[in-house]
C-alpha cells in the first residue's frame, strides 16, 4: 500500500495531548505532511511566505519524498517558502552523511524552491564557529524576533534520538535552555565531532514544532519526554526541553515509537 493510500485509511489517536499516534511510519509520514501543508497555507495567507526549518536524520526521508511526489508538492507554494535546517553535520553537501544533501535528493531536486531561499548550514567550513554566526545573519535577515528576541520561524521539523537528542543538542551537553546564541556548534562526545545546531531559544521561538518519530529505539525516549520524566542527575532528556514559548508543539510518531505509552 502506498504511502498516500496508508495515510488515508486510519485516523491517527490522540495518546496524550499532541501526541498523535499513527499505525505505521508511512502513515506518520502523511500525517505530518497533511498538518506541514495546512500550516504553510496558513502562513502564506498571513504574511505571504512560510519559513520551515528541516529535520535531519533519516526519519524525515519518507515525508520528504511525500512532500515531493505530484500529490502533495503542487499543494506548497515553494515560490514563497525559505527552508532552513534545524543542524547539520559538518561534512560536504554531498556527503551521505549531509542533512542537506538528504533533503536535496528527497525533497529539493523535485519542487522548485527558489535557490536563494534555501538556506543551508554551510557546518563543511574550516572554521564551524564563524558559519554559525553566518546563519545567525542569515536568520536575522530573514525572520521576525519573538518577545524574548530570538527569532520565530514559522514551522520547525524535528526528530530525536534514542537517546532523547534532537536537532544536535544531546544529553549532557550543557544548559541549552540558558544561551543568548541562535545557532551554536556543540562537540558531541559520543560522536566524536561537532555539530552546528539552532539553539534551544529559537526552536521555542517557533510558532509550530513537529517532532516525527518512528521506531520502537525511540519508545523509552518518547516515554520520557512526553512524561517528562527527569533523568539521573537531574534535567529531562533535550527534547523535552522544546516547548515553544508562544507556539505549538505536536509528536506524530507511529505505533512502535508509542508502545510505552499508556493507551
Ligand atoms: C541529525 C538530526 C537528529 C535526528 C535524530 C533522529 O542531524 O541527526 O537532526 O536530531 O533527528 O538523530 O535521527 P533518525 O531519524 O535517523 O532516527
Amino acid at each position: 500500500m502506498d504511502a498516500a493510500s496508508e495515510m488515508q485509511k486510519i485516523a491517527p489517536e490522540e495518546r496524550r495531548p499532541g501526541v498523535w499516534v499513527c499505525t505505521t511510519p508511512e502513515a506518520a509520514a502523511g500525517e505530518a505532511a497533511r498538518r506541514l501543508i495546512e500550516i504553510h497555507a496558513e502562513c502564506v495567507a498571513a504574511r505571504g511566505e512560510f519559513m520551515l526549518s528541516l529535520a535531519g536524520g533519516n526519519t524525515p526521508r519518507a515525508l520528504y519524498r511525500l512532500l515531493a511526489s505530484p500529490d502533495y508538492r503542487e499543494q506548497i507554494d515553494w515560490a514563497h517558502t525559505h527552508l532552513f535546517w534545524s543542524d547539520e553535520r559538518p561534512v560536504a553537501p554531498d556527503h551521505p552523511d549531509s542533512n542537506y544533501g538528504m533533503a536535496a535528493k528527497e525533497l529539493l531536486d523535485h519542487v522548485t524552491v527558489p535557490k536563494e531561499h534555501i538556506h543551508r548550514m554551510e557546518a563543511d567550513w574550516p572554521n564551524l564557529g564563524r558559519a554559525a554566526q553566518v546563519y545567525e545573519v542569515i536568520l536575522r535577515n530573514l525572520l521576525p524576533l519573538d518577545s524574548r528576541g530570538f527569532p520565530r520561524l514559522d514551522m520547525v521539523l524535528l526528530g530525536m534520538g534514542a537517546d532523547g537528542h534532537t536537532a544536535s543538542l544531546f544529553p549532557g551537553g550543557g544548559n541549552p535552555a540558558g544561551t543568548s546564541r541562535w545557532v551554536s556548534t556543540p562537540m558531541v562526545e559520543k560522536l566524536g565531532t561537532r555539530r552546528m545546531t539552532l539553539t534551544l531559544p529559537v526552536l521555542n521561538a517557533a510558532r509550530h514544532v513537529l517532532f516525527l518519530i518512528a521506531g520502537a529505539d525511540k519508545a523509552e525516549a518518547l516515554r520520557a519526554v512526553v512524561e517528562e520524566i527527569p533523568r539521573e542527575g537531574g534535567g529531562v532528556l533535550p527534547a523535552a526541553l522544546v516547548q515553544p514559548f508562544a507556539g505549538e508543539r505536536v509528536f506524530v510518531v507511529d505505533a512502535a515509537a508509542a508502545s510505552r505509552l499508556q493507551a
